[in-house]
């Protein structure tokens, strides 16, 4: 199949083709889920799915490569094939995604003089040798191969910031299209660079590059579209990001997208001449193990049209209409010029393609009537209706349907009661197991852990005189993530939530974390555990410094009251538990204890159950509402980090812009309460393992049923 395009569409063997995308990142979800979710979409009236390739997941380690299991990209590429769906692949490899990162590996950080994204030579070469290898990964499933991939995607809005590199940005921009052209896959390319920079009204900074097709990423790409045209004339109109949802933090407050007003938003993009839509995402799926970014949830539901456990949300029957819809009347608007447009009103609009196909719009937030050969339309509040030449109404955005409900349910499996471990304090590890860097000052976690534990210990004396003594401030003054303080073995305090999703520059003392204790005389070991909550996705997150910059655990001096610790400071990189798999089958081996009878609130435990396989068939969740911050395993595969942080932050200043599409009300409950446990991950006898950071209830664990 050829694949190419007209200032009107995409053209796949030269017919025009009305492109319905749904994205679906595949690390999020497991092979065992694939086939459902992707017949669903085909039900739901889509013939494309898009997925971001996850460098930081496939080569987690230089030249080690795994595409296994969630990270078979090419089976996940069949399937979809077999399911009736085209495949969009967006390489990146920068690829934003709210994933570790934004998906370059943590490793890269470790390349002498790298700079991310820029006209940087270490860094281009390390992303031309991924591309060109991803290139021969996916070139048999390439459409004019016979394969069902018809775009691709070579980095990911370079927009949001082109402002910082300028000439070397743009430089670097037209090198990632030439390279992507280079590997000849006779696909067109896109790379998402402009759009959402001219949404948040910073035009001045609007990227492209030639040789790729210009896109849109927007809530209301209808705003947009004439600038579009302006600018691309020779381009179509494809939404490459159109997102259904939004993500949340920890802490933070889930925005919320309506149905109703994202099928009004779809609508209206094809009433002004739009010809591809790609639903951002049809399925969001879980962050596994440590593959969320900075402070994101282990959920990535994004309020997307199936749920983060692969069922239909209300959502899906609202886009699955519209979608039927306009694969009913393709023809007569693709195979047209874009439309006529005439205003009926302030706000109100007719859209008439050639073939007599008209949309009537109603942007105003309350209804109005629209007459449209002599029959008066009352629309509701921003809402489309598409009437058909013979006047046959085929479909109104706002028709009511009759929502999804879904809830949790006991699944009444058993847990054995649980036995624990205590986690030690790095001066407390077997000599034989204990790797400590000892320095003068504290040193960067990174550096130390390579990003492949979350977990840091930062210990030293301090010693309190007379003079010192009684209450007074322990100040951290350069620390990420979350600390947690203990004194002579005693857990004193924590980094205290929320955090802020933007943490600014490093050097403004945005990260500097006090603490107010009483020690007495004498001299105290103080040892810090830092715990990191995931790499940022792009410079924004450090105040438009370069992602190659990022830091974690204690960088600083840290004082008590005025005096600095004179040091040395030793540190131990990862837990002991870790480094013995206490979460893996030989971790079953250790001793484990039993659990006191009355409530276990403690620090640093690692927890252990058994269940027997449940009865029902799924879909599962954790119920972790009991327990406090840490991380879960089912028979030794990673859930993903938990925190019972309330949600209580509203939205950011930062998310204004979205004001109108989403809706931002705080709950005052757990950011997030239920962990998802894949169906293909549970077996006959499962093992359930914790780390819990500060202190909880294990008895209070429960698995439930998602109905
Ligand atoms: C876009 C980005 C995506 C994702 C999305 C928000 O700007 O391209 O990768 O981060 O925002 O979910």
């Amino acid at each position: 199949m050829t694949v190419s395009h007209d200032h009107r569409a995409l053209t796949l063997n030269g017919r025009r083709t009305l492109i319905l995308s749904g994205a679906v990142h595949y690390p999020r979800s497991t092979p065992a889920m694939w086939p459902g979710i992707l017949r669903h979409m085909r039900k739901s009236g889509l013939n494309t799915v898009e997925t971001y390739i996850f460098w930081n997941l496939h080569e987690r380690r230089r030249d080690v490569l795994d595409f296994s299991g969630r990270l078979d990209l090419v089976h996940f590429c069949r399937l979809a094939q077999a399911a009736g769906l085209k495949v969009i692949l967006r390489i990146g490899p920068y690829i934003c995604a709210e994933t570790n990162f934004g998906g370059l590996p943590g490793w890269l950080r470790d390349v002498p003089g790298i700079r991310m994204r820029t006209d940087n030579e270490p860094f281009k070469r390390e992303m031309a040798r991924w591309v060109r290898l991803v290139a021969e990964v996916i070139r048999p499933l390439t459409a004019p191969q016979g394969g069902p991939i018809i775009l691709a995607q070579i980095e990911n809005e370079y927009d949001n910031i082109a402002a910082t590199y300028g000439e070397d940005g743009r430089r670097y921009l037209q090198w990632c299209v030439d390279l992507a052209q280079s590997l000849d896959l006779r696909i067109p390319w896109v790379t998402c660079a402009a759009g959402r920079a001219a949404e948040a009204g910073q035009d001045d900074a609007v990227a492209s590059a030639d040789g790729s097709l210009e896109t849109i990423n927007a809530f209301r790409a209808h705003e947009m579209i004439d600038a579009h045209f302006q600018t691309h004339p020779k381009a179509p109109a494809l939404w490459t990001e159109n997102w259904t949802g939004w993500y949340q933090t920890w802490g933070g407050v889930l925005p919320k997208r309506q149905p109703e007003e994202l099928a009004y938003a779809t609508a209206r993009f094809f009433a002004a001449g739009g010809s591809g839509v790609n639903y951002f995402l049809w399925h969001g799926g879980t962050n596994f193990g440590r593959e969320a970014m900075y402070l994101l949830t282990t959920s990535y539901e994004f309020g997307a049209p199936l749920d983060e456990y692969g069922l239909p949300s209300t959502k899906a029957l609202h886009l699955s209409r519209l979608n039927h819809a306009l694969n009913a009347c393709a023809a007569d608007f693709i195979d047209c010029e874009r439309p006529v447009v005439t205003a009926t009103g302030p706000a109100q609009f007719t859209c008439t393609y050639a073939s007599g196909l008209v949309f009537l719009c109603n942007d105003a937030a309350e209804p109005a009537v629209i007459s449209h050969h002599k029959v008066d339309h009352t629309l509701a509040a921003r809402s489309v209706r598409i009437v058909r030449p013979d006047d046959e109404v085929i479909y109104d955005s706002a028709a009511p349907l009759r929502p999804i409900r879904r809830t949790w349910k006991s699944v009444g499996a058993k847990l054995t009661p649980f036995t624990r471990r205590a986690e030690p304090l790095p001066s407390d590890w077997p000599a034989d197991l204990a790797t400590p860097v000892v320095s003068k000052k504290p040193v960067e976690q990174l550096a130390l852990t390579r990003d492949e534990t979350d977990y840091c210990w930062y210990e030293t004396n301090l010693d309190v005189s007379a003079a010192e003594a009684g209450p007074g401030t322990l100040t951290l003054e350069c620390t990420a993530d979350i600390v947690h303080v203990f004194v002579d073995g005693r857990h004193v305090a924590t980094t205290p939530g929320p955090l802020r999703e933007r943490r600014g520059k490093f050097n403004e003392g945005r990260f500097t974390q006090t603490f107010a204790l009483d020690l007495p005389v004498g001299r105290h070991r103080l040892s810090i555990l830092a715990c990191a909550l995931g790499l940022i996705k792009g410079d924004w997150m450090i105040g438009y410094a370069n992602m190659a910059d990022e830091h974690k655990g204690l960088w600083a001096p840290v004082r008590w009251n005025r005096r600095k610790l004179a040091g040395p400071w030793r540190m131990q990189p990862g837990l002991l538990g870790e480094r013995t798999a206490l979460f893996s089958e030989a971790g079953a081996l250790a001793p484990w204890k039993a659990a006191p009878a009355r409530r276990a609130d403690q620090p640093l435990t690692w927890w252990r159950t058994n269940f027997a396989r449940p009865k029902s068939t799924g879909p599962f969740a954790l119920d972790l509402g009991g327990m406090t911050k840490g991380i879960a395993w089912i028979n030794g595969r990673c859930l993903g980090r938990y925190w019972n942080i309330p949600e209580s932050d509203p939205m950011g200043p930062w998310m204004v812009w979205m004001k109108g599409s989403l809706d931002a009300v705080p709950s005052g409950a757990a950011t997030q309460r239920h962990y998802h446990i894949p169906v293909d991950w549970l077996r006959d006898h499962n093992t359930l393992v914790v780390f819990e950071e500060l202190g909880g209830d294990p008895a209070t664990v429960r698995l439930l049923q998602r109905v």
